[in-house]
């Protein structure tokens, strides 16, 4: 092997952060040359400005300086051809065509809408901690903020106001988050601007693109935080993801599981399968033993009494109590399964991760184990 060889071994092993792919596997180095000890490193960026220029620059530059006998490196840094961002784009979809959705029935990944009868009970907190928590436990996850209306994914993530998905023509790369890569509609607005006026076609519009043309990779799971109720983005993702499989998230209070029950039966109705309830915001000791029952309580078993079907059991999967670490993680943008895994709140999420993590998808027939990575 030359040492030019060697440099170009070393520098095609680096790996794009955002692609999360080695470089020589994307076809991003060009030319190599070796004159002494110094080595000259040509690579190719996707687009021009591309966020993670700088990092992959210093990256090639210390692969290169790290072969023996090499004491100077210089980096060319290029810019694609479209011929070859359209060869990547390509590459990058394993062969399936632009605009088809990766997770049709046939997809490896999991994918768990997490719905609500109602609004602010807690859903959005749960699903963004329940995606760090799965990520933590070494699975790859994708969330999908799919409250088009609402959506408060990006702040619950920490993920600062302005920051966009790359795109690669038509192919956007989702901003990664405390291991998870995660899209909203937040991530495409001006600040202040809305989307209140937007109406079925448009909604249905923005989470299929959501779904079709950002570029998840493999993932094991895929989140995706709903709009409360049965609207038109329900319907949508019901006729997008007729195999998903549902939590329905209630509070213990009797009167927010009737909504709870109806939003289960409607997905239900499409096909998907509600694998079990949520119930959050439940009672919380104070250090002096007195306990805080503000919402009641029995709301989660009623709503799975209400949606287990005779042979198929809908179980409690998670009983989560009120906890100030909880809201204030949310605020903070930290999630509290991190910051804070010892409040009881985040115990109770991260064993929601644990069960869920280790069950199958459960389909009858094609029962296919989450793989650990
Ligand atoms: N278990 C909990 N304990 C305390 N506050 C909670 C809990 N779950 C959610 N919250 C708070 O309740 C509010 C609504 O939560 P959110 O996740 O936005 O609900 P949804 O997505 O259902 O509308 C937020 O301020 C959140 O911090
Ligand atoms: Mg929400």
């Amino acid at each position: 092997m030359t040492a030019a060889d060697s440099v170009r071994a070393a520098v095609a092993a680096v790996t794009d952060p955002e692609l999360r792919r080695p470089i020589g596997e994307l076809d991003m180095v060009r030319e190599v040359t070796v004159d002494g000890d110094s080595a000259h490193v040509g690579i190719v960026l996707t687009i021009v400005g591309c966020p993670a220029a700088a990092r992959i620059e210093s990256d090639v530059r210390n692969a290169a300086a790290s072969v023996a006998g090499i004491a100077q490196v210089e980096v060319e840094v290029g810019v694609m051809t479209p011929a070859e961002r359209k060869a990547l784009t390509e590459k990058l979809r394993d062969g399936r065509p632009a605009r088809q959705m990766p997770f049709g029935p046939d997809s490896l990944t999991r994918v768990i809408l997490v719905s609500s009868g109602k609004g602010g009970v807690g859903k959005s907190t749960v699903t963004a901690n329940l995606a760090v928590a799965l990520a933590e436990q070494g699975l790859a996850v994708g969330l999908v903020d799919a409250d088009v209306h609402g959506f408060s994914i990006p702040g619950l993530l920490g993920i600062p106001s302005g920051t966009q998905p790359t795109r690669i023509d038509d192919l956007m790369l989702p901003p990664v988050a405390y291991g998870v890569k995660t899209i909203s509609i937040g991530m495409f607005l001006r600040d202040g601007e809305a989307v209140v006026a937007w109406r079925g076609p448009m909604l249905h519009r923005t989470v299929s693109q959501f779904l079709t043309d950002v570029f998840f990779g493999d993932l094991d799971v895929l989140l995706i935080d709903m709009p409360p109720g049965t609207g038109d983005i329900a319907i949508s993702i019901g006729q997008l993801l007729p195999h998903a499989e549902v939590l329905v998230v209630t509070t213990p209070q009797t009167a927010a599981s009737e909504v709870a029950i109806r939003s289960g039966l409607v997905a239900r109705q499409t096909g998907q399968r509600v694998i079990g309830v949520i119930e959050n915001m439940g009672a919380f000791s104070l250090p002096d033993g007195t306990v805080i029952d503000l919402f009641g309580s029995g709301g989660g078993a009623a709503v799975a009494a209400a949606l287990s079907e005779s042979g198929t059991a809908v179980p409690l999967l998670a009983s989560i109590p009120l906890s100030p670490s909880l809201r204030a993680g949310g605020d903070a943008g930290a999630p509290v399964v991190l910051s804070e895994p010892d409040d009881p709140a985040a115990r109770a999420i991260h064993d929601l991760a644990t069960t869920l993590a280790h069950q199958g998808r459960g389909l009858s027939g094609r029962a296919l184990p989450m793989s650990l990575r």
